[in-house]
Parts: C-alpha cells; structure tokens; sequence
C-alpha cells in the first residue's frame, strides 16, 4: 500500500467520523451538521424564544393579505409543544403604512396553530418579562413588533447586539434561542444575532428546510439542474447566475423578465428605447456589460428568450426577437415560442429553481410566461421557487403543494442562491461551534 494511498484511508476514517452524527448523553443528538436544531436540544418545560418571520402584506385596515409566512411557522411550534415559546418577529419597516403591531398576526397563528398564541403588547420591558416568567408548559406568546425598537435594525455583528438592553433584559428569562426567521437572515439585526452569543442556539423547522432545499439548489441535486431568473432584481439576478454556473450547480440558466431584457441588450438585440430607459431608471445600465461578459464566458449555458410579448395599451403583441419592430413598446412578458421552448427544458430537467416572475405577472396577459413556467418546473423531480411575486403566483395557481419547495424568502433567498453567507446563519454555525466546544 502506497504511503499516499494510506494517508488518504486515514483521512477518510477521520472525515468520515466528523461527518456521522455524535450521540451525547442527556440532550440526544448532537447532529453532524454545521448548526444546531430542536432535534439537539432537551425542550421539554424550557422556555424558548424563537424568532420568525411574520411580515406581510396588510390593508390600512390592518388585514393580513398573505398568510404564507404565518403558516410556514406552525410546524416549529407543534414541535415545541412541551415548551414553553416565546415569538418575537418584525412587521414591515418604520415608516410605512403598514408597519403595525403583532395582534393580528397572533389570531391568524392561533387560529391555524388550533389554540391561543397570546399577544403581548411589550418587547422586553416589565410586561414582556412578567408575561414570560409566568408562562407554562405548552404556552405560545407572540411579543410586540421588534422593529418598535430602534436598536433592532441597525445592522452590526452579533457581538455587539448581545450588549443591548433587549438582549441582557431578555436572556435570564431564555433557555434556548432558536433562528427561524430564513427570510430576515440576510440582516445582521439584533434579534437575528444577539441571542445568539448568549444562549444555546439552532434553527427552527423553517430555517432547516430552507438551508437543506436551497442547497440541493445551489449546490446541484438530481441533474440536469435548471435555473430560470427573472424578475426585475438584475444584479441579483447575474450574480446567481455567475454563481451557479461557475461552481457546476446548474448546467443551465434560462432568462426571463427585465434580466432578459438586460440579457437580450447584451447580446446585441436592440429592445427599444423604452425598455432600454426602464433599464436606466432602475440602475442597471451598467448591467449590460456585465451581461456581455457573462454571455461570453458561458457559452451555450444561458438560454435566451427568442421572442417576447410587447404591452402596446394592455393587448399582447408577440413578435420574435430578430424581427423586433421599430417603436417603444414595453417588454412586459417572454413570447410563445420562448415559452414552449424554455417549458419544454424545464420540463427535462431533474432539478428546477425559479427565481423571479418571467413578466409583469400581476397585469393578466402578462402573466402567461411565468404561469406557463410554473406549470412546467412541478413536471420536474425537484422544484424550488423563491421570491415574493413568484410564490404569490404559485399561490394563485393554487400550486403550493407541487413544488419540492416554496421558499419563505424574498432578499434572504436569492442572497442565498447567489452564494452569499448569510449574517443570521453564519451565527448559527459559530453558536454550534460554542455549544458542543463547551460541552
Ligand atoms: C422580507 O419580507 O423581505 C423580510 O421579512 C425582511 O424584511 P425587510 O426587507 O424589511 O428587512
Ligand atoms: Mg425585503
């Protein structure tokens, strides 16, 4: 056996062992993975302050429009049941119309958790504490709008949020902090990371999902896996795309909406004057060159609509894109050969992720591209969509169920495609670090 080959078969025993899980005595497993979850934790009586994403669309009536979210949390809570749960969440941002209390969100949660999640009107004063310390087993309460508290959202590592007033008022009452509010992880707020550095810490159901699904996404499930992104988030767009198809994730990127429009410039078509000023206007100009770039060094593995659906006064008006006619007409959807053709790719694949809507879905002809796509990526093994106009069409369709996975996120879920490290689950990971370091 050559001393190489050796060196090697230690490694991989070493590895090997790293990577099976580790049973510990007294709090079950400890799981292999790189962050902690309920499974590692004795939650039995604890009380356990989880953080959720619960924002949403609401009227100036202070309806919830969209219950999405606050039903993608019940899961996490039916598995806390012999806790004691304390949730804290944000609703909208200071400023805006709907930037409300939580009291609606607690009766819509009571109403799909099948019992009472209190809502108290208090962060992390006396009423807050008091209300906690006297929970009992099997309480669920819902605190006040974090964002009423101005520290929340500034953005700075977890260390220094753990200094706050929330935090140090908060922790005695806390036995365990759990993480499940994906879709806010991509900011470094102090809810998202100061408890972390406190208490023990891990993901809750949601954040799990999200974490497993979007890898088998980012990091290439079944092949061949297909990427479709659209929408009007251009940088966004291109970075994922650079990302997927440099680290092998995806064998394919096909564009849809303004990233098209960007894509299609960059290939030399000309769009018109009218999309090239909407592309202006929303900053991406510079976006075009980057697009040229990209096309060059992808070669083949980007796939472009090869006609589009111009909005000329609400009608639909297809033409291919080598004939485009003269005049400034918007491009508000991909054409009908795009669609069959892109649909028919989509359909092949094992693993699809959408990101984006593929034309102005909420104006009905115009939706048909992104409908059309939706139908077709369910067809495949595994299907992920991301992103708040895209789920709101699945939604429409009533096709939540057939897809593999309907991301909570909107930012948090294309920073994560595009391979960026989220603050809030980088904090995760370095609380596991901690927990089983001290143990
Ligand atoms: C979202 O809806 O995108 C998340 O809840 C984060 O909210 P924010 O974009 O206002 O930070
Ligand atoms: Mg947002």
């Amino acid at each position: 056996m050559s001393f190489i080959y050796l060196h090697r078969l230690i490694y991989s025993i070493y590895y090997i062992d790293q990577v099976i899980q580790v049973k510990r005595s007294g709090d079950g497993i400890l799981t292999s993975r790189d962050y902690l979850t309920i499974d590692d934790f004795d939650i039995d009586g604890k009380t356990i302050l989880v953080r959720v994403d619960l924002n949403t669309p609401m009227d100036t009536e202070d309806n919830i429009l969209d219950d999405m979210r606050i039903k993608s949390h019940i899961p996490t809570i039916k598995d806390l049941e012999d806790a004691k749960v304390v949730l804290m969440a944000h609703q909208s941002r200071a400023g805006k119309k709907d930037f409300t209390t939580m009291k609606p969100h607690s009766q819509l949660m009571s109403q799909y958790l099948g019992k009472e999640v209190k809502y108290v009107d208090d962060i992390f004063g006396t009423h807050a504490r008091s209300s906690i310390a006297s929970m009992k087993k099997g309480d669920v309460i819902l605190l006040e709008n974090v964002r009423f508290y101005s520290e929340e959202s500034i953005t700075r590592p977890a260390i220094e949020h753990s200094g706050t007033h929330m935090v140090r008022k908060l922790s005695p009452l806390i036995d365990i902090f759990l993480n499940d509010a994906f879709a806010v992880s991509h900011r470094s707020h102090l809810s998202i990371m100061g408890f972390t550095e406190t208490l023990p810490t891990g993901a809750g159901r949601v954040m799990e999902k999200e974490i497993s699904s979007l890898d088998r996404g980012v990091k290439g499930g079944e092949r061949p896996c297909i990427f479709v992104l659209g929408g009007a988030k251009v940088d966004d767009s291109l970075t994922v795309a650079e990302n997927v198809l440099s680290n092998g994730g995806a064998d394919k990127v096909l564009v849809t909406g303004v990233v098209a429009n960007v894509m299609l410039a960059a290939s030399g078509v000309d769009i018109g004057s009218t999309n090239l000023d909407f592309i202006e206007s929303q900053g991406y100009t510079e976006q075009i060159e980057r697009g040229k770039e990209i096309l060059g060094k992808f070669n083949g593995k980007i796939g472009l609509p090869v006609d589009v659906a111009f909005n000329d006064g609400g009608k639909r008006i297809e033409a291919l894109v080598s004939e485009l006619p003269d005049g400034n007409l918007p491009i508000n959807d991909i054409g009908l050969e795009t669609i069959v053709a892109f649909s028919d790719e989509i359909k092949a694949a094992k693993t699809v992720v959408l990101n984006g809507p593929a034309g102005l879905s909420e104006v009905e002809p115009f939706a048909l591209g992104t409908h059309e796509i939706i139908k077709a990526a369910v067809q495949s093994e595994y299907s992920i969509a991301g992103g708040g106009h895209i789920s709101a069409e699945v939604r429409n369709l009533g096709y939540e169920e057939k897809f593999s996975h309907l991301s909570t996120g909107g930012g948090a879920c294309i920073d994560y495609l595009a391979g960026a490290e989220l603050p809030g689950i980088e904090a995760l990971k370095a609380a596991a670090t901690r927990y089983r370091l001290n143990r």
